[in-house]
């Protein structure tokens, strides 16, 4: 069973997508306990039209998540006129740290993928409190990235979306790292098929596209969901994707205390292997650049 924690925008759409592609059931938590009954009994009547089984139950109640195999917190709050990105971060994180002490109370052998942003430091957050296994906690941000990678890669080569293979690692934010290196169209290296100009506007906009949509209708909703379905059916059914995924490094890319988007094994177990690619210099810069990033947040974090 799946529980998600916050049933807004993305929790609720990310339920929608593990119903609906037969993931597993889902049991969708907020403070307000009428959206995620609401949310649940909308979704149990689209059932008969797309024929899913799986039961959705809409609660307020944390101990409804008792024994779930893996729970997603999308709970936490967008930034308001005149709150600094700081202030949200204290904001999320408080949310985020009393949810972490349900989890360990209902579902102490769980998996955690956090979703609240910025993802990387609630990721640490969320590892610190939580007294879990790294393993067993982890962020979803590359995987949306990637997906964003894949989609203007297609667009430039004029391509399908689905012969695009790509990575990108790194913050989940403006220092993200899409590993141009490792991209590939059917296996063909896009380094060979496109410019170095055209590959730098691709990484422009993967970077940019997410403010885009946000500027455009407010917040980004059926990418995120997509991409925390994807990593769902992964964990539940043991597939063993190879994807970005926020994990605190213990030494591996030469970072320590720090939770950021690395290439990982994502099976049953959560993170199963951290895989530790070769990485251009000027990668390997970026990649500096981007913990840099999130290690100042954390530190700020722990001053307060
Ligand atoms: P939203 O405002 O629509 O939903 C958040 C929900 O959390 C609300 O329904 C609220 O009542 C609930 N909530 C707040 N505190 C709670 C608590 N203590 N327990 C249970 N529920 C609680 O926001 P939206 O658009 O769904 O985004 C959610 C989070 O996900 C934000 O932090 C956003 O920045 C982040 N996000 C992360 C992405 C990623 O790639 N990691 C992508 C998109 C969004």
């Amino acid at each position: 069973m799946i529980t998600i924690i916050g049933a807004g925008r993305v929790g609720s759409a990310a339920a929608f997508n593990i119903l609906r592609y037969r993931i597993s059931d889902v049991v969708l938590i907020d403070v307000f306990e009428n959206l995620a009954k609401g949310e649940a009994l909308d979704m149990m009547q689209t059932a008969p039209a797309l024929e899913f089984d799986g039961k959705i139950v809409g609660t307020s109640d944390y101990s409804q998540m008792r024994d779930s195999e893996l729970v997603i917190i999308t709970a936490g709050e967008a930034r308001k006129p005149g709150m600094t990105r700081l202030d949200l971060i204290k904001k999320n994180a408080g949310i985020v740290k009393s949810i972490v002490h349900e989890v360990a109370k209902y579902a102490p052998n769980c998996k955690i993928m956090m979703v609240t942003n910025p993802v990387d430091v609630m990721t640490y957050v969320a590892y610190k409190e939580s007294g879990f296994k790294r393993n067993s906690v982890f962020g979803m941000g590359n995987i949306l990235d990637t997906l964003r990678f894949r989609s203007y890669i297609a667009l430039e080569l004029k391509v399908s979306r689905e012969d695009i293979r790509a990575l990108a690692i790194g913050e989940h934010g403006d220092s993200m790292v899409p590993l141009t290196e490792y991209a590939s169209v059917a296996g063909i290296p896009i380094t060979r098929l496109l410019s170095k100009e055209q590959i730098e506007k691709i990484i422009n906009m993967t970077i940019t596209s997410g403010a885009e949509v946000i500027s455009l209708k407010g917040s980004t909703v059926h990418a995120p969901a997509a991409a925390i379905a994807i990593m769902a059916d992964a964990i539940l059914r043991g597939r063993n994707r190879v994807m970005g995924v926020s994990t605190y490094l213990q030494g591996e890319y030469g970072f320590s205390d720090v939770a950021i988007g690395v290439p990982v094994v994502l099976g049953r177990n959560g993170v199963e292997k951290i895989l530790e690619l070769e990485l251009l210099p000027e990668t390997r810069k970026r990649l500096e650049k981007s913990v840099a990033i999130v290690r100042e947040a954390i530190s700020k974090l722990e001053e307060a």
